[in-house]
């Protein structure tokens, strides 16, 4: 029997996911996203075009690609719908292509409302989050009072709606907070007709089935693995788990049916939200990198915070993870750079120590770098491996002793075609 891929992110999200399950979908049957939902972003680009995905696995402009929406995953079906309605203008066809877990959990409006509630109430220990109804549609699914996707076709769906609307307002106004307006929500339930619509799937049958059929199938992750529930920067993640486990509870997948995992990272380091990031730099190398990377949230727009590439946090990720190969992002970002500072260990409690600590905020931990010398060239227009500069080629080889792990593929700018195999 085949195994299933995984692909993610081993940083705090956006390292570029979206652009390699793109470039790899060539040579998958299916690409399944396993958790997250609209809080993800995932960019896309070729032929001059910017696509950003949110629920839709990023396979989706591949003919010969199916795409399945685990049950991992949650939804919101104003988002997912208004995603799929952008796609159809640009290939209607996608959408046939595309199938649903009965087992998504569905975000309610009041879902958002009570995420927008909880950040304010929070006030300066705010998560930072994205706003769209993650964190309190995980809590209902842990909670056992969830909607999923499965229920839309059942006959006492506007009840049960109506149930946890009603909970949901309550809690809403222990907040002090409006309650959901009927706009909002009549949006929603026209969202839901057109999900009914929809290719909806017990997605475990399907995904096994496609693997019985020597099927080739990619799980694409969404955010990173320092936003993990458990093993991120704790409370400053999100709601789910987004490390290589994710993808057997948000597939269905056995973990001896995993084969490799690609693990994703930039050159630097971005957090886009609030919460520790030991490596930030809040100086005019911060800047820049945000200027010449264009870091800005694709989902919100958010400025990200910038800083250097933190190699202790990067092989704590790819441990957890199980990572066989690493692909590097947005090397092309740090070209006019004389030097370049990689976290090679902290001082925790005073002492030096090379692995993350249980506590990274900046009055616990400090970085301590070294710095590498600049490739001084532009990357951008490369193609080859044997182009690379190289002080680019060290720097990997620096990257790749220090965490014990090849990286496989090198990205020098946002399109499809600037990607370096290695
Ligand atoms: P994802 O959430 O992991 O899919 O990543 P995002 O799409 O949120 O953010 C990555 C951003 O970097 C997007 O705007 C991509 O178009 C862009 N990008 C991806 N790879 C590269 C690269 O190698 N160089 C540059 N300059 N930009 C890149
Ligand atoms: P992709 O898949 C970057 C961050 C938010 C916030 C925290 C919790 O594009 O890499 P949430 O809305 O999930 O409750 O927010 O997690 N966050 C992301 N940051 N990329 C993402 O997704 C993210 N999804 C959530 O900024 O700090
Ligand atoms: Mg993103």
């Amino acid at each position: 029997m085949n195994h299933v891929d995984i692909l993610l992110g081993l940083q705090w999200g956006d390292e570029g996911k979206g652009k390699i399950v793109d470039v790899l979908t060539r040579q998958y049957d299916l690409i399944a996203r396993f958790q997250g939902g609209p809080n993800a972003g995932h960019t896309l680009e070729f032929e001059g075009h910017k696509h950003v995905l949110h629920t839709i696995p990023s396979g989706i402009f591949h003919s010969e690609a199916m795409n399945v929406v685990g049950n991992g995953v949650v939804i919101d079906p104003v988002i997912f719908c208004r995603e799929i309605e952008e796609l159809k203008k640009i290939e209607p066809a996608c959408v046939d292509r595309l199938v649903i877990s009965r087992k998504a959990h569905l975000i309610l409006p009041t879902h958002r409302l009570l995420d927008a509630a909880s950040e304010q109430a929070k006030g300066k220990y705010k998560i930072g989050s994205t706003l769209k109804g993650i964190g309190p549609t995980y809590m209902d699914k842990t909670g056992r009072n969830g909607l999923r996707v499965g229920d839309i076709e059942m006959d006492d769906f506007n009840d049960r709606y109506n149930q946890l609307k009603e909970k949901h307002q309550r809690m809403l106004a222990s907040f002090g907070a409006d309650e959901v307006s009927k706009e909002m929500e009549s949006g929603w339930m026209k969202a839901i007709e057109q999900m009914r619509g929809m290719h909806l799937v017990d997605s475990e049958e399907f995904v096994h089935s496609a693997l019985e059929k020597e099927k080739k199938i990619l799980a694409e992750g969404a955010q990173g693995a320092l936003l993990d529930i458990d093993f991120g920067t704790y409370p400053f993640v999100t709601s789910s788990t987004t490390t290589a486990a994710g993808a057997c509870t948000g597939l269905g997948i056995a973990p001896n049916r995993i084969g490799k995992v690609f693990g994703i990272f930039k050159a630097y380091c971005t957090r886009v939200g609030s919460g520790p990031f030991p490596s930030e730099l809040l100086d005019e190398t911060g800047e820049m990198l945000r200027e010449a990377g264009r870091e800005f949230g694709s989902t919100t727009g958010r400025p990200r915070r910038c800083g250097w590439l933190d190699l202790p946090a990067l092989r704590y990720a790819i441990k957890i993870n199980g990572v066989t190969e690493l692909i590097m992002m947005k090397a092309d970002v740090l070209d006019t750079l004389d030097q370049i500072g990689v976290c090679t260990a902290y001082t925790y409690k005073g002492k030096k120590v090379s692995h993350l600590p249980y506590r990274v905020e900046e009055d616990w931990v400090q970085p301590i770098y070294e710095m590498l010398p600049g490739w001084k060239t532009e990357l951008t227009g490369m193609t080859e491996k044997e182009a690379l500069p190289a002080a680019l080629t060290d720097y990997i080889k620096f990257i790749e002793e220090f965490v014990g792990i090849p990286v496989s593929m090198v990205s020098v700018g946002p399109d499809r075609t600037q990607t370096i195999r290695l």
